[in-house]
């Protein structure tokens, strides 16, 4: 295949990027005031302009254009179809189905009946606890993929359902002793049940914090009874869960086929089922399920994930940009970005093609954020008069402002100001007359012209952010695409496992790796004379 940077398509691009070289997208909106209306479209609940960005209907058709000289609908018939798109791994990526209705025909009949079968577990697993009125508090064990999903989804639910009656959720990612000792002390054992979840079964962290939790729970009691009654295994790993001694009537299954940053849609998302009851998880496997039919239907200028995708490339590929932003002002969203983080680097993050050639364009930015009230007083200042610049998705949200109409009016006004002042910006002359002051004109200026997008969800509930999440996979998948990435292998993760493990005795106060690494080895010997690895 020829390659993508000498195509006429990308070249077309290239060119019209010499051309936005001294244009202003406040230009593009004096020659075309209703940009604002024909660069948005709508899906899922979720309104998406990007107006805002240095484009206009020549680069949009232009990048179209390159989409379908990559074959676009053709991958995407075969991410559905259920091929083996994961060609590294030599599986399927079918999340899609996981959130599907019987008939949908996402992969194969063997791929519906796993997915009926794992819900319908699910389901009388979470009746089965729900109505015990045993636990309170549940303490859900897991990494990556395995966590972030069900930690936002819980955070927005919680927003949305603030009088909630299933029990508390309590995460436990990292292996930082001092949350978990403090769980530890809050919780009553008795109360509790824990739900160890990890696709592989096998990741380090899960397994030594689970190991750990069991042994609380059990306190003097014996295993068996407390793995019987009080432990949730959730795996692909069927027989690693027999091995840990999780009983079969406590244990569901996740798909091979559904990689770990893809599986909040599986029975990874027990925590939310638990918490707010199965018909809160089905409404978010619904809205995610709106926005798969309406990435695979939709025409390309009202293709909301084909869209963020292409507005990515134009802004990585064409203008440079090093990192994306995402801006939500909502806090019930605030980890928004860390699930992105994961989404995009560790989905398009590569630097080699689907056939193992190194590429000559930039792939996935660096993806970072945070709730925007919070950033406008810490990190904007960069945004508006630094040196560099980031594209930014801002997510307003509206809907129910529980009692406080100010609060919430306030938070909308802020994340459209902050749009509107990126890409206006002050030149000296306004800022002369409106503050009067010449010494510090310079240092009052800002140069605007910062591109955005901005989504605005009518509200916040279980159904629009399946949308959302749901939006952002397509987009990396079709961003995959242009790039010819497998967007579903993430072999860049299993380095500094690996080493973990070998330095692990040494910092435990045992011998020196061979062979250590100079910088390690003085950093090993600090630690243990400063009392570190000594029992
Ligand atoms: O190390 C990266 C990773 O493999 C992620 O892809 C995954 O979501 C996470 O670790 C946790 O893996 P598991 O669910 O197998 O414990």
């Amino acid at each position: 295949m020829e390659s993508i940077t000498a195509s006429k398509e990308w070249q077309r691009l290239a060119e019209l990027r010499r051309a936005w070289q001294d244009r202003r997208i406040s230009d593009a909106f004096d020659s075309d005031p209703s940009r604002a209306k024909t660069l948005s479209a709508e899906a899922g609940g979720i309104f998406l302009d990007i107006s805002r960005q240095r484009l206009d209907g020549d680069v949009l058709d232009a990048l179209f254009a390159l989409s379908r000289a990559r074959d676009f609908s053709g991958a995407l018939t075969a991410l559905w179809r259920g091929e083996f798109v994961n060609h590294t791994e030599k599986r399927p990526a079918l999340h899609m189905a996981l959130r599907g209705e019987p008939g949908d025909g996402i992969g194969s009949e063997e791929t519906e009946k796993f997915v009926v079968e794992q819900r319908a577990r699910m389901r009388a697993l979470v009746e089965r606890i729900r109505s015990g009125k045993r636990f309170d508090h549940v303490i859900h064990v897991g990494i990556g993929g395995s966590h972030l999903g069900p930690a936002l989804a819980l955070d927005v639910l919680d927003g949305a359902n603030p009088d909630s009656d299933g029990p508390d959720v309590h995460f436990v990612s990292t292996t930082d002793p001092a949350p978990l000792v403090r769980l530890m002390k809050k919780l009553p054992r008795e109360r509790t049940l824990l739900t160890l979840v990890s696709k592989s079964f096998t990741t380090a962290e899960t397994t030594l914090n689970g190991e750990t939790l069991i042994d609380w729970l059990a306190d003097g009691k014996e295993r068996a009874q407390v793995l019987h009654e009080q432990v949730i295994g959730i795996s692909a790993n069927v027989a690693a869960m027999n091995e840990a001694g999780i009983a079969e009537e406590n244990q569901l299954c996740m798909p091979e086929w559904a990689g770990g940053r893809y599986s909040l849609w599986s029975t990874v998302g027990l925590p939310v089922a638990l918490r707010f009851g199965m018909p809160a998880f089905e409404e978010l496997l619904s809205g995610a399920r709106a926005m798969d039919r309406h990435f695979r239907t939709a025409k390309p200028h009202q293709n909301l994930p084909l869209l963020l995708a292409l507005v990515g490339v134009w802004n990585i590929n064409f203008h440079e940009a090093p990192t994306h932003a995402v801006i939500p002002y909502s806090e019930a969203l605030a980890k928004l970005p860390a699930y992105l983080q994961q989404l995009e680097m560790e989905s398009n993050g590569k630097r080699v093609d689907r056939a193992g050639k190194t590429v000559d364009y930039r792939t996935a930015p660096i993806i970072w954020g945070g709730v925007g009230m919070n950033g406008q007083h810490a990190f904007f200042q960069q945004l508006h008069q630094g040196t560099g610049w980031a594209p930014l998705d801002f997510i307003l949200v509206g809907g129910p402002d529980h009692g406080l109409k100010s609060q919430r009016d306030c938070m909308l006004a802020n994340g459209l100001a902050q749009a509107e002042a990126l890409m206006h910006g002050r030149d000296e002359s306004v800022a002369r007359n409106e503050d009067g002051d010449d010494e510090l004109l310079p240092y009052r200026a800002f140069p605007g012209n910062r591109p955005s997008t901005t989504m605005l969800l009518d509200e916040l509930d279980a159904r629009r952010l399946g949308a959302l999440i749901a939006m952002y996979e397509h987009k990396v998948f079709a961003q995959s695409v242009i790039w010819n990435l497998n967007p579903f292998d993430q072999f860049g993760v299993e380095l500094g496992k690996k080493i973990a493990k070998r330095l692990e005795p040494a910092v435990s106060g045992g011998k020196m790796p061979d062979e250590p690494d100079p910088a390690t080895r003085e950093l090993l010997l600090r630690l243990k004379s400063k009392g570190n690895g000594q029992d």
